[in-house]
């Protein structure tokens, strides 16, 4: 049976888009949804974008556009719908042409057929379908048992009615004869008979109508009453309906929850329904597929936050472990995502029934954050006590944090990474061993004078700093190419006599090739506090002889790699590896 084909929506001519611009004003459309007060030639209201006490909301209507100089948020009339009303550009488009009594006009696109219904044919339908399925479980003489599955389950009639849920009563064809069977079997709610004419994909199940975030029904979920199998069937995919970019229960949340703070990702329907039933109205769940980038893409779109809720079984490990690998390459500045396991042979539908949902809340409260459950998960299996372990971890982590996109989160990411191995991991490094050693060698070498300069700065206008400096970071700072000879020549007179003063500093590099240098080194201004001086200096030497460390490892385990350390070299190599 060939898959149905559709005339899939063309794209909308760019001089549409623009004429819309241009015909609707700006201040009257924000102002219709946050009231906005003359000031001057513009228009300023308290951003909605987010919180503050004074407005820096600000709407022009000579530009037609509206900047916020408190969060930067700025944008025209289109990009205002699409911010405040969570619409796609195709979606704030169709709202602004509606609002002026327009159609939005669709390139035709050539390979299009002629005959085929549209993707609203297709909306209408299942919503008529829907309402059709809600309607049997209230009337159908054998909705009886549905019902008593349905409070054996603890569901209200008010959250089945939230949810739309129905019934699609036994027997091949309940359908009425009045829909058109070609668009059934187009929504997949029907199949093919060999002998031919079609019968009712669903019978005997509860439904759940899968809707988009605006409403419109793209597919159902149904469950059997009993033991029967298979449990769950779905909907097939259609042009409506991609498994990968729905999840259910999102629209139902946004109308319980207009901005929620996170959002809970659990598996299934029921956890769904269960959640909401207990007071926690902000789930969704996938559709029996993992969770994907556009999953966690289009919840984005409406909290900062995610959690994801999965049972505590070896599935619901796996399923949490493929979300994390979706949620990488999206995981932008101020996305969040944390993880909640439940304990073994729980989902949170028997979870929340279990224990209510004040205990289910802190459980919430308490799942954890991304950056945990990413290293636990991979170093559990290994022990990180050997140089085997920690080198699987770091083969195993890194390709994941490079999928990350640049964010000081990613940088953390590296910094845990190179805490739990020993091995510094530098943003830009590239697999090869050899390379990395280079590339991190000049990396360091370029931070390294910059330190150096700090550390010898502090120390020559704040001689008594230098008891501070432990026997190994003098001797690296001895040995450094450019400020060696000074390095040596200061501390063995601070050895003697730190209280020697800048100004015996100064006379004791009088003439010596080091003497200019010194002397920037003792006019460098900081404006520090004695303590922030110590502070500042403790820091700058840690930092130097980790760096050092770190360049001394790699040199060895690109060294390791070609050939064999000699004995010496490895009890180094362990040395510095057990410093970490
Ligand atoms: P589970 O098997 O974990 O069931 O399926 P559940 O959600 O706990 O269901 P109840 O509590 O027994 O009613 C989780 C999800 O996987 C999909 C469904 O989306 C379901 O909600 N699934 C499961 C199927 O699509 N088909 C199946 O046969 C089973
Ligand atoms: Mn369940």
């Amino acid at each position: 049976m060939a898959a149905p084909s559709f005339r899939m929506a063309g794209k909308i001519p760019r001089q549409f888009v623009d004429d819309l611009i241009a015909r609707v004003d700006i201040v009257d459309l924000i102002d219709a949804r946050v009231p906005l007060k003359k000031a001057g030639v513009n228009y300023v209201a308290r951003c909605p974008f987010h919180s503050e006490k004074s407005p820096s909301f600000n709407v022009h209507r000579d530009k037609q556009f509206y900047h916020c100089f408190g969060c930067g948020a700025h944008g025209n009339a289109i990009g205002f719908l699409m911010e405040y009303e969570r619409l796609s550009f195709v979606e704030a488009v169709e709202s602004l042409a509606e609002s002026l009594g327009l159609e939005v006009p669709r390139e035709v696109s050539r390979a299009a057929g002629q005959a085929e219904p549209g993707a609203d044919a297709l909306y209408a339908l299942q919503e008529r379908v829907a309402q059709f399925y809600a309607r049997q479980l209230r009337e159908h003489p054998d909705a009886e048992k549905a019902v008593a599955y349905l409070k054996k389950r603890g569901v209200s009639g008010e959250v089945a009615k939230q949810y739309g849920l129905g019934y699609a009563p036994p027997g091949w064809r309940s359908l009425p004869a009045s829909f058109s069977q070609e668009e059934l079997h187009r929504a997949g709610l029907v199949i093919v008979r060999e002998q031919g004419g079609y019968y009712d994909r669903f019978r005997d199940r509860v439904m759940f109508p899968i809707r988009d975030r605006r409403g419109r029904v793209v597919g159902f979920g149904g469950r059997v009453l009993g033991d029967e199998t298979p449990k769950y069937l779905n909907s097939p995919e259609t042009p409506v309906f991609k498994k990968h970019r729905e999840v259910y229960g999102l629209y139902e949340l946004l109308h319980a929850v207009r901005r929620p703070e996170r959002i809970l990702v659990t598996e299934g329907y029921m956890d769904v329904i269960a959640l909401a039933q207990h007071g926690i109205p902000y789930a969704v769940a996938t559709l029996g597929t993992a969770t994907s980038g556009e999953h966690i893409e289009l919840l984005f779109r409406y909290a900062r936050e995610l959690v994801f809720c999965f049972d505590g079984d070896n599935a619901g490990r796996s399923a949490a472990w493929k979300a994390l690998e979706a949620a990488l390459p999206v995981l932008r500045e101020g996305r969040t995502i944390r993880f909640l396991l439940l304990p073994q042979g729980q989902d949170p539908d028997s979870m929340v029934r279990d224990e209510g949902m004040d205990a289910f809340e802190r459980r919430i409260g308490q799942a954890q954050p991304l950056s945990d459950y990413f290293f636990q998960y991979l170093s559990s299996p290994l022990d990180l006590q050997t140089l085997e372990g920690r080198s699987a971890l770091v083969r195993e982590a890194r390709p994941l944090v490079e999928k990350m996109p640049p964010s000081t989160f990613r940088e953390l990411m590296n910094e845990r990474l190179s805490e739990l191995s020993g091995y510094k991991t530098s943003e830009k490094v590239k697999n090869s061993t050899k390379l990395l050693s280079h590339r991190l060698g000049a990396v360091a070498e370029r931070a390294r004078p910059s330190l150096l300069r700090t550390l010898l700065g502090l120390l020559v206008q704040n001689p008594w700093l230098f008891r501070l400096l432990d026997d190994e970071t003098r001797r690296l700072v001895e040995s450094d190419k450019n400020a060696g000879h000074l390095a040596s020549k200061l501390f063995s007179a601070l050895e003697v006599n730190s209280g020697i003063g800048v100004g015996g500093i100064l006379e004791l590099f009088r003439g010596d090739p080091a003497e200019k240098q010194v002397k920037a080194l003792s006019l460098v201004e900081r404006a520090l506090s004695p303590a922030q001086e110590e502070a500042e200096f403790v820091g700058a030497a840690r930092q130097y002889k980790r760096r050092c460390q770190d360049m001394r490892l790699k040199e060895l385990e690109a060294k390791g790699s070609g050939g064999a350390l000699s004995p010496a070299e490895r009890e180094e190599m362990r040395r510095l590896l057990s410093e970490r």
